[in-house]
């Protein structure tokens, strides 16, 4: 397609030129908004939950950098929207042109969506009072802003999962760190103090996120020696260099923040350099944006182009053995990245509680490693290469995401984990992170969320809307199908092994019987699920396997009945496993019962009291003699 990019008429260099300004104004306007709900939502003391006079006052500035950003994201459409049609603008802006662009086309869906995303906060954010308000205008914001990322150029690349997830990884780490910085420059001198260090932290991991995913996503573009001689090149090294210059700011304002304890930080250094700083931002992002909005080098014309690539984004693989299966590795940078940070953050709990002189089970963090070892094997390891190519090894794939890994990671208990090392409020009126956290486990949604019909309702009807409906179909033709896929596995997994055997707190404990009866539905409709699956006569996938032009094992509708099979023995085992658990976690606890029982009327009979039984006849025969009294 880049081939065909070149040979495709262009607008011309003034709506290019239009199109990264809009871009860039997009994206920066994006950040601020970022940077001010970071800060409101964060690095800012909240009261109890309520939003400080700061904060309050913050408001605005997110709202104007929101009309901002819908202003320049309005405008990147219709200039995005010319470029691809190499027409003049005014075509762009013909309504049923534009119209099909943003309900039709891929991209224009996505830019559009993103679009909503920031009118919605325009139109929230002068509103909202609660911390937890803010947080979800946070969230909203990242995810807009990183929607059209997922259908940017890097999606014609050669290795989409790779391209795509270090792109996304990029984005969303650099809205942390600039729209940190710039939620820094914009606070009140005396909010400075308490910010500084809560943002430093996150800075550093951003840091490392934003440097790790840019050479990643370079690496895709840049990986064959012509590719070096051009201006997409220079622009990259470019930006490296800047990197290095705000690393080396980032260190300086360390050392100046370090005298922090000693009160004897250089505020008016400090602002200096946090001005130098978004300055150079300034200049990176627009470079990034000039990247993004020009066409990446492609590989001389010599190199083989197959349908496999453009279809499932990786070459197809040889026909599937135990070692190519074992071995095959298409990295997925986006579950990379997720897997990567939720070690690194699980490993840092525990050095917590090893500092505080606390100890956590070594068991515990075995099974979180082998749950995340298990989904990197399933997305980016040999079953998630072959589960683009074959029904049967994407069910397996599926099954192993929803019914095994989470069994893994719920006996880690990262709940409590997080409770018991998240920081606490850094003022006696701040709720902080882990007050947040516990305001949000007992909020309405998570108890609607845990109610276990509702969990299995997820884990199971899903099941036939995603096979059922063409859904499927349209999910495995596009990368982000493909991760929001994914990711429903492993989120609808946890959250019904959490109901049915999680270690972690749950608001409401579901009694064992009602765990057992809820097992018992969820094996009979999967298993109901495979048989449908097994007797279909139809394939589900609407021609996504057929496009492949697969050379091995060429039937593909025995191939969907395989994985019907495949899908209903994987499935039951761990169901299996999970009854089997609730039974010992029953006996446990009624063991446990009788024995508190059983202390208490020892406890009692030693002191001479009445013990629970005893206190609870005599209640009893209380109120039989006032029902004879009546009587
Ligand atoms: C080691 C340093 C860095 C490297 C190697 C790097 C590399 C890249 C690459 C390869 C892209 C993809 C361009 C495309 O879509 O073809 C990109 C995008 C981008 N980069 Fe960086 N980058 C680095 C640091 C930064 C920094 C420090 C900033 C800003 C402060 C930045 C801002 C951006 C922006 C705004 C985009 C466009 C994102 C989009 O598509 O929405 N980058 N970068």
């Amino acid at each position: 397609m880049i081939l065909l990019a070149a040979s495709l008429p262009s607008s011309g260099p003034f709506v290019n030129a239009l199109t990264t300004i809009s871009k860039f104004v997009t994206i920066t306007a994006s950040i601020a908004v970022v940077g001010v709900l970071l800060a409101i939502s964060f690095l800012i003391e909240d009261e109890h939950g309520k939003l400080s006079a700061q904060s309050l006052r913050l408001r605005s500035a997110a709202f104007w950098s929101a009309i901002l950003w819908v202003v320049a994201g309005a405008a990147n459409i219709v200039f995005t929207l010319a470029n691809i049609l190499g027409s003049q603008i005014s075509v762009a802006l013909d309504f049923t042109t534009l119209r099909s662009f943003v309900t039709q086309v891929t991209l224009g869906q996505y830019m559009f969506f993103q679009l909503i995303i920031a009118l919605l906060i325009a139109g929230l954010v002068q509103n909202i009072k609660r911390n937890g308000a803010a947080i979800f205008l946070l969230i909203v914001a990242l995810i807009g802003i990183v929607a059209p990322v997922f259908e940017s150029h890097s999606a014609s690349s050669g290795s989409h999962a790779l391209a795509i997830g270090s792109l996304i990884i990029h984005v969303m780490a650099l809205c942390i760190w600039v729209g940190g910085v710039f939620g820094l420059a914009i606070l009140d001198p005396e909010a400075r103090g308490l910010a500084v260090s809560r943002f430093s932290q996150l800075a550093l991991w951003s840091v490392i996120a934003v440097v790790i995913s840019g050479v990643a996503n370079a690496w895709t573009r840049l990986n064959f020696s012509e590719a070096w001689h051009t201006s997409y090149a220079f622009i990259v090294i470019a930006k490296v260099l800047l990197t290095l210059l705000l690393i080396y700011i980032g260190y300086q304002h360390r050392k100046n923040l370090s005298a922090r304890e000693t009160m004897n930080v250089n505020w008016a250094k400090f602002s200096q350099l946090i001005t130098v700083e978004l300055s150079i931002m300034i200049i990176a992002l627009a470079l990034g944006s000039w990247l993004s909005t020009n066409q990446p080098p492609a590989p001389a014309l010599g190199s083989k182009f197959d349908a496999a690539t453009t279809v499932a984004g990786l070459p197809m693989p040889g026909a599937p053995n135990f070692t190519r299966v074992l071995l095959a590795f298409n990295p997925d940078a986006l579950f990379l990245g997720i897997l990567a940070l939720s070690l690194a953050l699980y490993f840092r709990g525990v050095a917590i509680l090893k500092r505080q002189g606390d100890t956590w089970p070594v068991s515990r963090t075995v099974f979180f490693v082998v749950g995340c070892v298990i989904i990197e094997f399933a997305t980016s390891g040999g079953l998630g290469v072959y589960a683009y190519f074959a029904f049967s090894y994407h069910m397996v794939a599926h099954m192993v995401l929803g019914m095994v890994a989470p069994i893994f990671i719920i006996l880690s208990a990262p709940i409590t984990l997080a409770l018991r090392t998240l920081p606490q409020g850094r003022t006696p009126d701040e709720r902080g992170v882990r007050g947040t956290l516990i305001t949000a486990l007992h909020s309405r949604l998570v108890s609607i969320w845990v109610n276990p019909i509702v969990a299995l309702a997820i884990f199971d009807g899903s099941l036939f809307i995603l096979y059922l409906t063409p859904l499927f179909g349209g999910m495995m033709l596009s990368h982000t199908g493909h991760f929001v896929m994914d990711l429903h596995f492993i989120l609808s997994g946890l959250l019904f092994f959490h109901v049915i055997i999680g270690v972690d707190p749950n608001p409401k404990r579901v009694p064992y019987l009602a765990r057992v009866v809820l097992l018992f539905a969820a094996m009979a409709i999967h298993a109901f699920f495979s048989v449908a699956l097994i007797s279909s006569t139809t394939l589900l996938d609407h021609g996504y396997f057929a496009q492949l032009h697969r050379l091995w094992s060429p039937d593909l509708l025995s191939d969907q009945h395989l994985g019907g099979s495949l899908g209903w023995a994987m499935g039951e085992v761990p169901i299996m496993l999970a009854l089997v658990a609730t039974f010992i976690l029953w006996v446990r606890d009624d063991s446990r019962e009788a024995r508190r029982i059983d202390r208490n009327a020892e406890r009692a009979a030693a002191m001479g009291t009445p013990d629970d039984l005893a206190q609870y006849n005599a209640y009893l025969a209380k109120l039989a003699a006032r029902d004879e009294r009546d009587s």
